[in-house]
């Protein structure tokens, strides 16, 4: 039995922070921004939490998977944002839901808990341990962003995605394979370094701005083409399977020239089926797979037989990649 993705949905908050909004903040320029990472705008949650976008983004999920509320028996939220450090994120979503037969949990990979959180839902499901699982990604990064540091505050937004990973035989993206790496060697080179128990939060660590994210952009760079390259070789070989079967590539939305760079390893594949949203939504951590999938879904342009590959890097450093097998109605 396969485990399948029988449901997407995602959410965005309205405001929007573009290139030029950010000009008025820090010394950049939106020929800077867009040259060095092709992100024109990103969107920044006011008056909302992780929590809460995970909520609408789960409702939409559950919608389209055709399930009701009561039928979702475990609910995984992966974020490195979570509203508060316990209880878990996933508790608040379960009881604003109304999931009453579900238990919950957060998992934190960074950037890559979308693959994480996908991993462990579709072990789950075809252990026969629960049928039907909703798994979160949702970030509040505005929320560890310096808008007085250049260098990262032009990167990150807010955003939440949402998926059902169910036991049950319709039409969805079957869970062909799924790898994981990290090491953690690498761990200071993307970092939020207080506010848990190593440096608890101070008048000290908050003067400091140690609870802001710190990233070495240029190493981590170096670091996401290598590891996301060979994730997504090793994820097609364990189904026997090469770069030239894949119909379409969703890969973590960092940075244009990321994308463009694991790009040249699909060279028949269109540009246009390599799926990006980074333009207009920047890096969203852990929800950036899982946006990008929802809106690659709702576009109907996937076709029955199609493979999707997704794969994505993240601070630890975390890893992984997957391949989804669409099986819906063939044209
Ligand atoms: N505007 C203008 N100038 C800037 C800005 C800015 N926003 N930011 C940095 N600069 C300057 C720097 O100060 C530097 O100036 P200098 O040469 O005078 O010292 C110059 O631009 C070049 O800086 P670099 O850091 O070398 O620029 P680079 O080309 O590496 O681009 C970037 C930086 C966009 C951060 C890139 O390294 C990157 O995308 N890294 C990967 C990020 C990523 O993938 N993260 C994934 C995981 S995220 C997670 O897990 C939460």
């Amino acid at each position: 039995m396969k485990a399948k993705i029988i449901g997407t949905g995602s959410y965005l908050p309205k405001k929007i922070l573009s290139n030029h909004d950010l000009e008025k903040i820090v010394d950049t320029s939106d020929e800077w921004i867009v040259t060095r990472t092709g992100i024109k705008e990103r969107r920044i949650a006011e008056g909302e939490f992780t929590s809460s976008m995970a909520v609408k983004a789960a409702r939409k999920a559950i919608q389209d998977a055709g399930l009701t509320i009561d039928e979702i028996d475990f609910i995984i939220i992966s974020t490195l944002t979570p509203d508060y450090m316990f209880p878990s994120t996933a508790c608040l979503v379960q009881s604003k839901l109304g999931c009453k037969n579900a238990a919950g949990m957060d998992i934190q990979a960074a950037c890559t808990g979308f693959l994480y959180g996908l991993s462990l839902a579709n072990s789950l499901v075809k252990s026969g341990a629960y049928k039907n699982i909703l798994l979160i990604a949702s970030e509040k990064l505005s929320s560890i962003v310096d808008y007085e540091d250049r260098s990262t505050c032009v990167l990150f937004g807010d955003g939440a995605s949402a998926v059902v990973v169910s036991s049950l035989n319709r039409n969805g993206l079957s869970v062909e394979s799924v790898c994981l790496g990290a090491d953690g060697e690498q761990a200071e080179l993307l970092i939020l370094p207080a506010g848990g128990c190593r440096e608890p939060a101070s008048n000290k660590t908050v003067q400091e701005k140690k609870h802001f994210i710190r990233m070495a952009g240029n190493e981590v760079f170096k670091h996401a083409v290598r590891r996301m390259e060979s994730a997504s070789k090793e994820c097609l070989s364990m189904v026997g399977m090469s770069e030239e079967d894949v119909s379409w590539l969703v890969p973590h939305q960092a940075n244009k020239r990321i994308i463009d760079a694991i790009a040249k390893r699909f060279k028949h594949l269109a540009a246009d089926r390599i799926f990006e949203t980074v333009h207009k939504y920047g890096n969203t951590s852990a929800s950036s797979v899982g946006i990008a999938l929802d809106e690659l879904m709702k576009e109907h342009t996937v076709k029955g037989g199609e493979n999707i590959l997704l794969t994505a890097f993240g601070s630890g450093f975390t890893w992984g990649a997957s391949l989804l097998r669409y099986e819906g109605e063939v044209e």
